[in-house]
Protein backbone atom coordinates (compact mmCIF):
# COMPACT_ATOMS: atom_id res chain seq x y z
CA UNK A 1 0.00 0.00 0.00
CA UNK A 2 1.30 3.46 -0.90
CA UNK A 3 2.56 5.64 2.31
CA UNK A 4 0.68 9.18 2.32
CA UNK A 5 4.01 12.32 1.65
CA UNK A 6 4.09 13.72 5.11
CA UNK A 7 3.32 17.19 5.07
CA UNK A 8 4.53 20.25 6.98
CA UNK A 9 1.76 21.34 8.87
CA UNK A 10 1.31 24.75 9.95
CA UNK A 11 -1.36 26.83 12.51
CA UNK A 12 -1.84 30.34 11.13
CA UNK A 13 -3.73 32.44 13.61
CA UNK A 14 -6.21 34.87 12.44
CA UNK A 15 -8.02 37.55 14.44
CA UNK A 16 -11.34 37.89 12.69
CA UNK A 17 -11.30 41.59 14.23
CA UNK A 18 -8.14 42.30 11.82
CA UNK A 19 -8.42 41.26 8.53
CA UNK A 20 -10.26 44.32 7.58
CA UNK A 21 -13.09 45.97 6.92
CA UNK A 22 -16.16 43.43 7.17
CA UNK A 23 -19.74 45.01 6.82
CA UNK A 24 -23.11 43.50 6.82
CA UNK A 25 -25.11 44.49 3.28
CA UNK A 26 -28.94 44.21 4.04
CA UNK A 27 -31.10 43.18 1.63
CA UNK A 28 -34.58 44.05 2.18
CA UNK A 29 -36.72 41.63 -0.03
CA UNK A 30 -34.33 38.85 0.98
CA UNK A 31 -34.06 36.68 4.00
CA UNK A 32 -30.35 36.85 4.77
CA UNK A 33 -27.96 40.06 4.49
CA UNK A 34 -24.63 39.55 2.63
CA UNK A 35 -20.75 40.08 4.18
CA UNK A 36 -18.84 42.49 1.99
CA UNK A 37 -15.41 42.14 3.15
CA UNK A 38 -12.60 44.61 2.23
CA UNK A 39 -9.17 43.07 3.14
CA UNK A 40 -6.62 45.35 4.76
CA UNK A 41 -3.47 44.01 2.91
CA UNK A 42 -0.97 45.15 5.50
CA UNK A 43 -2.30 42.62 8.60
CA UNK A 44 -0.79 39.38 8.49
CA UNK A 45 -4.35 38.12 9.47
CA UNK A 46 -6.13 38.89 5.84
CA UNK A 47 -2.61 37.72 4.65
CA UNK A 48 -3.12 34.18 6.17
CA UNK A 49 -7.04 34.27 5.22
CA UNK A 50 -5.97 35.01 1.77
CA UNK A 51 -3.50 32.13 1.49
CA UNK A 52 -5.63 29.32 2.87
CA UNK A 53 -8.39 30.87 0.44
CA UNK A 54 -5.42 30.10 -2.51
CA UNK A 55 -4.62 27.02 -1.54
CA UNK A 56 -8.77 25.93 -1.71
CA UNK A 57 -8.75 26.96 -4.71
CA UNK A 58 -5.98 25.16 -6.08
CA UNK A 59 -4.84 22.23 -4.23
CA UNK A 60 -6.04 18.87 -3.60
CA UNK A 61 -4.97 19.27 0.08
CA UNK A 62 -7.45 20.23 2.63
CA UNK A 63 -7.61 23.55 4.78
CA UNK A 64 -8.87 23.47 8.55
CA UNK A 65 -11.32 26.48 9.63
CA UNK A 66 -13.24 27.33 12.41
CA UNK A 67 -16.56 27.36 12.03
CA UNK A 68 -18.87 28.05 15.48
CA UNK A 69 -19.91 24.51 15.66
CA UNK A 70 -16.81 22.56 15.29
CA UNK A 71 -13.43 22.80 13.25
CA UNK A 72 -14.06 21.69 9.38
CA UNK A 73 -11.63 20.25 7.04
CA UNK A 74 -12.73 22.29 3.56
CA UNK A 75 -12.18 21.58 0.39
CA UNK A 76 -13.53 23.07 -3.24
CA UNK A 77 -16.97 21.40 -3.10
CA UNK A 78 -16.97 20.95 -7.12
CA UNK A 79 -14.08 19.35 -7.49
CA UNK A 80 -13.12 15.29 -7.26
CA UNK A 81 -9.81 15.56 -6.77
CA UNK A 82 -10.24 18.38 -3.85
CA UNK A 83 -13.23 16.23 -2.36
CA UNK A 84 -11.38 13.09 -1.99
CA UNK A 85 -8.30 14.94 -0.53
CA UNK A 86 -10.78 15.50 2.45
CA UNK A 87 -11.38 11.11 2.88
CA UNK A 88 -7.59 10.49 2.69
CA UNK A 89 -6.37 12.93 5.57
CA UNK A 90 -9.72 11.76 7.73
CA UNK A 91 -9.16 8.49 6.72
CA UNK A 92 -13.10 8.68 6.94
CA UNK A 93 -14.98 5.88 4.55
CA UNK A 94 -16.39 7.88 0.99
CA UNK A 95 -19.90 6.35 1.80
CA UNK A 96 -20.61 9.50 4.00
CA UNK A 97 -22.24 12.71 3.02
CA UNK A 98 -20.43 16.07 2.99
CA UNK A 99 -21.85 19.20 4.16
CA UNK A 100 -21.41 21.49 1.67
CA UNK A 101 -20.67 25.35 3.58
CA UNK A 102 -21.56 28.68 1.69
CA UNK A 103 -21.18 32.46 2.48
CA UNK A 104 -24.07 33.62 0.97
CA UNK A 105 -27.51 32.67 -0.36
CA UNK A 106 -26.13 33.92 -3.93
CA UNK A 107 -23.37 31.65 -3.89
CA UNK A 108 -25.87 29.07 -3.33
CA UNK A 109 -29.21 29.64 -5.51
CA UNK A 110 -25.75 29.66 -8.36
CA UNK A 111 -25.47 26.27 -7.04
CA UNK A 112 -28.71 25.53 -7.28
CA UNK A 113 -29.38 26.45 -10.85
CA UNK A 114 -25.87 25.68 -12.62
CA UNK A 115 -27.77 25.92 -16.03
CA UNK A 116 -29.18 29.30 -15.89
CA UNK A 117 -26.78 32.17 -16.17
CA UNK A 118 -28.90 35.10 -17.49
CA UNK A 119 -31.54 35.58 -14.67
CA UNK A 120 -32.25 39.26 -14.04
CA UNK A 121 -31.33 40.80 -11.20
CA UNK A 122 -32.51 43.29 -9.00
CA UNK A 123 -31.07 45.29 -6.16
CA UNK A 124 -28.65 42.13 -6.28
CA UNK A 125 -31.40 39.62 -6.20
CA UNK A 126 -32.19 37.10 -8.79
CA UNK A 127 -35.80 37.45 -9.92
CA UNK A 128 -37.80 34.33 -10.51
CA UNK A 129 -38.62 31.03 -8.75
CA UNK A 130 -36.68 30.69 -6.18
CA UNK A 131 -34.41 27.73 -6.26
CA UNK A 132 -34.62 26.82 -2.38
CA UNK A 133 -38.08 25.19 -1.68
CA UNK A 134 -40.05 27.70 0.19
CA UNK A 135 -40.71 25.61 3.55
CA UNK A 136 -36.47 26.97 4.35
CA UNK A 137 -37.26 30.17 3.99
CA UNK A 138 -38.66 30.53 8.34
CA UNK A 139 -35.50 28.53 8.82
CA UNK A 140 -32.88 30.64 6.96
CA UNK A 141 -34.21 34.04 8.04
CA UNK A 142 -34.54 32.56 11.62
CA UNK A 143 -31.51 30.65 12.35
CA UNK A 144 -28.80 31.40 9.29
CA UNK A 145 -25.75 32.00 9.62
CA UNK A 146 -25.64 29.53 12.40
CA UNK A 147 -25.73 25.63 13.55
CA UNK A 148 -27.97 24.39 11.31
CA UNK A 149 -27.82 22.28 8.25
CA UNK A 150 -30.91 22.05 5.40
CA UNK A 151 -31.15 18.90 2.84
CA UNK A 152 -31.97 20.31 -0.63
CA UNK A 153 -32.04 18.73 -3.84
CA UNK A 154 -28.91 18.14 -5.89
CA UNK A 155 -29.93 19.35 -9.41
CA UNK A 156 -29.41 16.97 -12.26
CA UNK A 157 -26.85 19.12 -13.81
CA UNK A 158 -24.81 19.80 -10.85
CA UNK A 159 -21.64 21.53 -10.18
CA UNK A 160 -21.08 19.34 -7.19
CA UNK A 161 -18.52 16.62 -7.48
CA UNK A 162 -20.14 13.06 -7.08
CA UNK A 163 -18.17 12.40 -3.98
CA UNK A 164 -19.89 14.94 -2.09
CA UNK A 165 -23.16 13.49 -2.00
CA UNK A 166 -21.79 9.87 -2.06
CA UNK A 167 -24.59 8.94 -4.23
CA UNK A 168 -27.66 10.84 -2.73
CA UNK A 169 -29.88 12.51 -5.05
CA UNK A 170 -29.76 15.27 -2.24
CA UNK A 171 -27.40 17.66 -0.53
CA UNK A 172 -26.74 18.88 3.06
CA UNK A 173 -25.76 23.38 3.29
CA UNK A 174 -25.36 25.30 5.63
CA UNK A 175 -23.95 28.76 6.38
CA UNK A 176 -21.52 29.01 9.47
CA UNK A 177 -21.93 31.62 11.89
CA UNK A 178 -18.22 32.33 12.06
CA UNK A 179 -16.62 35.18 10.41
CA UNK A 180 -13.55 33.41 9.25
CA UNK A 181 -15.70 30.88 7.63
CA UNK A 182 -17.31 33.05 6.25
CA UNK A 183 -14.96 35.23 4.86
CA UNK A 184 -12.54 32.32 3.56
CA UNK A 185 -15.47 30.96 1.46
CA UNK A 186 -16.24 34.49 0.16
CA UNK A 187 -12.77 34.77 -1.06
CA UNK A 188 -12.05 31.00 -2.44
CA UNK A 189 -15.49 31.85 -4.46
CA UNK A 190 -16.62 28.59 -4.22
CA UNK A 191 -18.67 26.24 -2.07
CA UNK A 192 -16.82 24.47 0.44
CA UNK A 193 -17.41 20.59 1.49
CA UNK A 194 -16.18 20.61 5.09
CA UNK A 195 -16.65 17.39 7.68
CA UNK A 196 -15.57 17.76 11.24
CA UNK A 197 -11.25 18.29 11.21
CA UNK A 198 -10.42 14.86 13.18
CA UNK A 199 -9.27 12.07 11.99
CA UNK A 200 -12.42 9.47 11.45
CA UNK A 201 -13.76 7.90 14.61
CA UNK A 202 -11.98 10.66 16.95
CA UNK A 203 -13.63 13.28 18.83
CA UNK A 204 -14.45 16.38 16.84
CA UNK A 205 -12.34 19.02 17.49
CA UNK A 206 -13.25 22.17 19.14
CA UNK A 207 -9.91 24.05 18.96
CA UNK A 208 -7.29 24.35 16.42
CA UNK A 209 -4.76 22.34 18.71
CA UNK A 210 -7.02 19.29 18.36
CA UNK A 211 -7.10 19.02 14.85
CA UNK A 212 -3.06 19.52 14.76
CA UNK A 213 -3.10 16.67 17.32
CA UNK A 214 -4.95 14.33 14.66
CA UNK A 215 -3.51 15.61 10.75
CA UNK A 216 -0.31 16.18 11.82
CA UNK A 217 1.31 15.79 8.65
CA UNK A 218 -1.54 15.13 6.49
CA UNK A 219 -2.60 18.75 5.44
CA UNK A 220 -0.83 21.58 5.24
CA UNK A 221 -2.89 24.31 6.42
CA UNK A 222 -4.75 25.48 9.63
CA UNK A 223 -6.36 28.20 10.21
CA UNK A 224 -6.92 28.90 14.40
CA UNK A 225 -9.42 31.19 15.06
CA UNK A 226 -9.47 29.85 18.65
CA UNK A 227 -12.07 27.83 20.36
CA UNK A 228 -15.57 26.91 18.93
CA UNK A 229 -18.68 28.90 20.50
CA UNK A 230 -21.23 26.08 20.45
CA UNK A 231 -18.89 22.61 20.32
CA UNK A 232 -21.26 20.27 18.98
CA UNK A 233 -21.82 19.78 15.21
CA UNK A 234 -24.95 21.47 13.46
CA UNK A 235 -28.60 20.17 13.03
CA UNK A 236 -29.77 18.42 10.37
CA UNK A 237 -33.26 19.02 8.80
CA UNK A 238 -34.88 17.29 6.04
CA UNK A 239 -37.89 19.69 4.74
CA UNK A 240 -38.24 17.62 1.86
CA UNK A 241 -39.78 14.73 3.10
CA UNK A 242 -43.31 14.67 4.44
CA UNK A 243 -43.38 15.30 7.40
CA UNK A 244 -39.93 17.14 7.76
CA UNK A 245 -37.52 15.49 10.10
CA UNK A 246 -34.17 15.97 12.08
CA UNK A 247 -31.61 14.23 10.75
CA UNK A 248 -28.65 15.10 13.53
CA UNK A 249 -29.52 16.81 16.62
CA UNK A 250 -27.22 19.72 17.13
CA UNK A 251 -27.05 23.42 17.74
CA UNK A 252 -30.63 24.12 16.98
CA UNK A 253 -33.26 22.45 19.04
CA UNK A 254 -36.74 20.85 17.45
CA UNK A 255 -38.47 23.21 19.90
CA UNK A 256 -36.81 25.91 18.20
CA UNK A 257 -37.74 24.30 14.79
CA UNK A 258 -41.08 23.69 15.36
CA UNK A 259 -42.08 27.36 16.22
CA UNK A 260 -41.12 27.41 12.12
CA UNK A 261 -44.19 27.83 10.29
CA UNK A 262 -44.82 24.87 8.00
CA UNK A 263 -42.05 23.04 11.00
CA UNK A 264 -44.89 22.09 13.27
CA UNK A 265 -44.82 18.55 12.95
CA UNK A 266 -41.46 17.78 12.32
CA UNK A 267 -39.93 14.02 13.66
CA UNK A 268 -36.94 13.08 15.26
CA UNK A 269 -35.42 10.87 12.39
CA UNK A 270 -32.22 9.82 14.48
CA UNK A 271 -31.94 7.41 16.95
CA UNK A 272 -32.38 8.74 20.30
CA UNK A 273 -31.96 7.14 23.93
CA UNK A 274 -35.22 5.60 24.22
CA UNK A 275 -34.90 2.92 21.13
CA UNK A 276 -31.30 2.13 21.72
CA UNK A 277 -31.68 1.30 25.00
CA UNK A 278 -29.44 2.18 28.11
CA UNK A 279 -28.24 -1.42 28.90
CA UNK A 280 -24.77 -1.94 29.27
CA UNK A 281 -23.19 -2.61 25.87
CA UNK A 282 -20.31 -4.79 25.23
CA UNK A 283 -17.11 -3.16 24.53
CA UNK A 284 -15.96 -3.49 21.16
CA UNK A 285 -19.38 -4.36 19.62
CA UNK A 286 -19.93 -1.27 17.92
CA UNK A 287 -18.76 1.50 15.46
CA UNK A 288 -16.70 4.02 16.90
CA UNK A 289 -17.45 7.55 17.25
CA UNK A 290 -16.26 10.80 18.96
CA UNK A 291 -13.91 8.35 20.42
CA UNK A 292 -10.89 8.93 22.40
CA UNK A 293 -8.34 5.71 22.34
CA UNK A 294 -9.24 4.96 26.17
CA UNK A 295 -13.20 3.26 26.52
CA UNK A 296 -15.89 6.04 27.73
CA UNK A 297 -18.14 4.34 30.37
CA UNK A 298 -21.26 6.76 29.87
CA UNK A 299 -23.47 6.97 33.32
CA UNK A 300 -27.21 8.23 31.77
CA UNK A 301 -28.47 11.14 34.08
CA UNK A 302 -30.66 9.17 35.43
CA UNK A 303 -28.54 6.04 36.98
CA UNK A 304 -27.53 6.84 40.65
CA UNK A 305 -24.10 7.78 41.26
CA UNK A 306 -20.50 5.60 40.79
CA UNK A 307 -19.76 3.38 43.73
CA UNK A 308 -15.76 3.10 44.36
CA UNK A 309 -16.60 -0.98 43.27
CA UNK A 310 -17.64 0.25 40.13
CA UNK A 311 -14.60 2.38 39.47
CA UNK A 312 -11.82 -0.13 40.17
CA UNK A 313 -13.89 -2.55 37.72
CA UNK A 314 -12.80 -0.38 35.17
CA UNK A 315 -9.07 -0.32 35.89
CA UNK A 316 -6.38 -1.48 34.07
CA UNK A 317 -2.92 -2.02 34.10
CA UNK A 318 -2.33 1.59 34.21
CA UNK A 319 -4.67 1.71 36.91
CA UNK A 320 -5.38 5.50 36.05
CA UNK A 321 -9.33 6.58 35.40
CA UNK A 322 -10.65 9.67 33.93
CA UNK A 323 -13.48 11.17 35.53
CA UNK A 324 -15.54 14.04 33.77
CA UNK A 325 -18.22 15.12 35.62
CA UNK A 326 -20.90 18.13 34.49
CA UNK A 327 -23.86 18.88 36.69
CA UNK A 328 -24.01 17.15 39.96
CA UNK A 329 -21.15 14.57 40.90
CA UNK A 330 -19.46 15.76 43.35
CA UNK A 331 -16.23 14.14 44.15
CA UNK A 332 -14.96 13.91 48.20
CA UNK A 333 -11.82 12.35 48.24
CA UNK A 334 -11.45 12.94 51.77
CA UNK A 335 -14.33 9.97 52.41
CA UNK A 336 -12.89 8.18 50.41
CA UNK A 337 -14.64 4.91 50.10
CA UNK A 338 -18.08 4.41 48.88
CA UNK A 339 -18.47 7.80 49.46
CA UNK A 340 -16.16 9.01 46.77
CA UNK A 341 -18.78 10.25 44.24
CA UNK A 342 -22.08 11.56 45.21
CA UNK A 343 -24.36 12.78 43.58
CA UNK A 344 -26.22 15.76 44.49
CA UNK A 345 -29.55 16.30 42.72
CA UNK A 346 -30.58 19.56 44.78
CA UNK A 347 -27.40 21.13 44.30
CA UNK A 348 -28.57 23.51 41.31
CA UNK A 349 -32.38 23.21 42.38
CA UNK A 350 -34.50 26.24 40.97
CA UNK A 351 -31.29 27.61 39.75
CA UNK A 352 -31.41 28.31 35.82
CA UNK A 353 -27.39 28.63 35.73
CA UNK A 354 -27.07 24.65 34.26
CA UNK A 355 -29.34 25.32 31.33
CA UNK A 356 -28.93 26.57 28.32
CA UNK A 357 -30.81 29.85 26.98
CA UNK A 358 -32.42 28.65 23.90
CA UNK A 359 -33.73 31.93 23.16
CA UNK A 360 -30.66 33.65 22.29
CA UNK A 361 -31.25 35.41 19.23
CA UNK A 362 -29.45 35.23 16.03
CA UNK A 363 -28.98 38.52 14.72
CA UNK A 364 -27.90 37.45 11.16
CA UNK A 365 -24.29 38.66 9.62
CA UNK A 366 -24.46 41.99 11.32
CA UNK A 367 -25.19 40.35 14.88
CA UNK A 368 -21.91 37.83 13.89
CA UNK A 369 -19.95 41.31 13.16
CA UNK A 370 -20.67 42.85 16.38
CA UNK A 371 -19.21 39.72 18.22
CA UNK A 372 -16.13 39.01 16.42
CA UNK A 373 -14.50 38.27 19.72
CA UNK A 374 -15.90 34.17 20.09
CA UNK A 375 -15.94 33.40 24.35
CA UNK A 376 -12.90 31.21 24.83
CA UNK A 377 -13.24 27.27 25.89
CA UNK A 378 -13.19 27.16 29.71
CA UNK A 379 -10.53 25.77 30.54
CA UNK A 380 -10.76 22.71 32.93
CA UNK A 381 -8.91 22.46 36.03
CA UNK A 382 -7.70 19.09 35.96
CA UNK A 383 -7.07 17.46 39.38
CA UNK A 384 -5.47 13.85 39.95
CA UNK A 385 -5.91 12.13 43.21
CA UNK A 386 -4.21 9.26 44.42
CA UNK A 387 -7.15 6.98 46.18
CA UNK A 388 -6.25 4.43 48.78
CA UNK A 389 -9.25 1.98 49.29
CA UNK A 390 -9.32 -1.08 52.18
CA UNK A 391 -10.66 -3.04 49.87
CA UNK A 392 -8.22 -2.21 46.67
CA UNK A 393 -5.28 -1.01 45.99
CA UNK A 394 -4.34 2.19 45.21
CA UNK A 395 -5.38 3.82 41.47
CA UNK A 396 -5.24 8.32 40.06
CA UNK A 397 -8.09 9.66 39.43
CA UNK A 398 -8.03 11.95 37.32
CA UNK A 399 -10.87 14.77 37.73
CA UNK A 400 -12.33 17.19 34.93
CA UNK A 401 -15.18 19.19 36.16
CA UNK A 402 -16.55 20.89 33.63
CA UNK A 403 -19.52 22.44 35.68
CA UNK A 404 -23.02 22.85 35.20
CA UNK A 405 -24.23 24.82 32.33
CA UNK A 406 -25.11 23.11 29.58
CA UNK A 407 -23.73 25.25 27.07
CA UNK A 408 -19.89 25.16 28.71
CA UNK A 409 -20.55 21.26 28.97
CA UNK A 410 -21.26 20.99 24.51
CA UNK A 411 -18.40 23.45 24.23
CA UNK A 412 -15.82 21.50 26.69
CA UNK A 413 -16.73 17.87 26.40
CA UNK A 414 -15.03 16.78 23.50
CA UNK A 415 -11.23 18.64 24.40
CA UNK A 416 -12.07 16.93 28.20
CA UNK A 417 -12.47 13.53 26.34
CA UNK A 418 -9.06 14.78 24.48
CA UNK A 419 -7.62 16.06 27.66
CA UNK A 420 -8.48 12.73 29.72
CA UNK A 421 -6.62 10.48 26.69
CA UNK A 422 -3.40 12.53 27.17
CA UNK A 423 -2.97 11.38 30.38
CA UNK A 424 -3.12 7.54 29.32
CA UNK A 425 -5.98 6.69 31.60
CA UNK A 426 -7.67 3.01 31.37
CA UNK A 427 -11.27 4.41 30.97
CA UNK A 428 -12.70 7.66 31.04
CA UNK A 429 -16.18 7.67 33.38
CA UNK A 430 -18.50 10.58 31.61
CA UNK A 431 -21.92 12.13 33.73
CA UNK A 432 -24.41 12.24 31.53
CA UNK A 433 -27.03 15.33 31.33
CA UNK A 434 -31.04 15.11 30.99
CA UNK A 435 -31.27 15.44 26.75
CA UNK A 436 -34.81 16.31 27.51
CA UNK A 437 -33.41 19.63 28.81
CA UNK A 438 -33.20 21.09 24.97
CA UNK A 439 -30.87 20.65 21.53
CA UNK A 440 -27.48 21.34 22.77
CA UNK A 441 -28.23 18.60 25.93
CA UNK A 442 -29.80 16.33 23.22
CA UNK A 443 -27.19 16.80 20.95
CA UNK A 444 -24.22 16.37 23.84
CA UNK A 445 -25.81 13.35 24.92
CA UNK A 446 -26.25 11.70 21.17
CA UNK A 447 -22.78 12.31 20.34
CA UNK A 448 -21.30 10.79 24.01
CA UNK A 449 -23.89 7.78 23.41
CA UNK A 450 -22.07 6.90 20.08
CA UNK A 451 -18.95 7.45 21.90
CA UNK A 452 -19.52 5.09 24.65
CA UNK A 453 -18.64 1.47 24.80
CA UNK A 454 -20.31 1.41 28.19
CA UNK A 455 -24.00 2.98 29.07
CA UNK A 456 -25.68 2.33 32.39
O1 LIG B 1 -21.37 21.64 12.32
C1 LIG B 1 -21.20 21.00 11.30
O2 LIG B 1 -22.13 20.64 10.57
C2 LIG B 1 -19.75 20.64 10.90
C3 LIG B 1 -19.00 21.95 10.63
C4 LIG B 1 -17.61 21.69 10.10
O3 LIG B 1 -19.74 22.74 9.76
N1 LIG B 1 -19.74 19.80 9.75
C5 LIG B 1 -20.09 18.51 9.79
O4 LIG B 1 -20.03 17.90 8.57
O5 LIG B 1 -20.43 17.94 10.80
P1 LIG B 1 -20.14 16.37 8.29
O6 LIG B 1 -19.83 16.24 6.85
O7 LIG B 1 -19.32 15.58 9.25
O8 LIG B 1 -21.65 16.07 8.57
C6 LIG B 1 -22.33 15.25 7.74
C7 LIG B 1 -23.67 15.00 8.31
C8 LIG B 1 -23.86 13.53 8.46
O9 LIG B 1 -24.62 13.21 9.62
C9 LIG B 1 -24.61 13.18 7.20
O10 LIG B 1 -25.32 12.04 7.37
C10 LIG B 1 -25.47 14.42 7.00
O11 LIG B 1 -24.67 15.50 7.45
N2 LIG B 1 -25.75 14.62 5.58
C11 LIG B 1 -24.98 15.22 4.66
N3 LIG B 1 -25.57 15.19 3.46
C12 LIG B 1 -26.73 14.54 3.62
C13 LIG B 1 -27.80 14.16 2.75
N4 LIG B 1 -27.78 14.43 1.46
N5 LIG B 1 -28.85 13.51 3.28
C14 LIG B 1 -28.87 13.23 4.59
N6 LIG B 1 -27.90 13.54 5.46
C15 LIG B 1 -26.85 14.18 4.98
MG1 LIG C 1 -17.72 14.45 12.18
Amino acid sequence: MATQTAFRTTILPVDASKIGKLTSVPRPDDLLDDLKIELDDTSIDAQYLLRASVELRTSDIPVAFPTETVYGLGADATRSSAVQGIYRAKQRPSDNPLIVHFASLDQLRKLLRPGQTNLATVNGITSGDDPIPSIYGPLIKRFWPGPLTIILPNPVDTLLAPEVTAGLSTFGARIPAHPLALALIKLAEIPIAAPSANASTKPSPTAAEHVHFDLNGRIRTILDGGPCSVGVESTVVDGLSDPPSILRPGGISLEQLRLCPGWGNLQIGYKNAAETGSQPKAPGMKYRHYSPKAPVVLFECDTTAITTQELVHFLDANKRLGLVRTKFWTLDVEKGGNSLISKDITKYNGDKVFSCDEDEHNNGVAGLISTLKTSPTPRHAMQKHTIATPEFSSFELIDLNIGPSTKNVARGIFAALRELDREDVDAILVEGIDDSEGSVAAAVMNRLRKAAEVRR
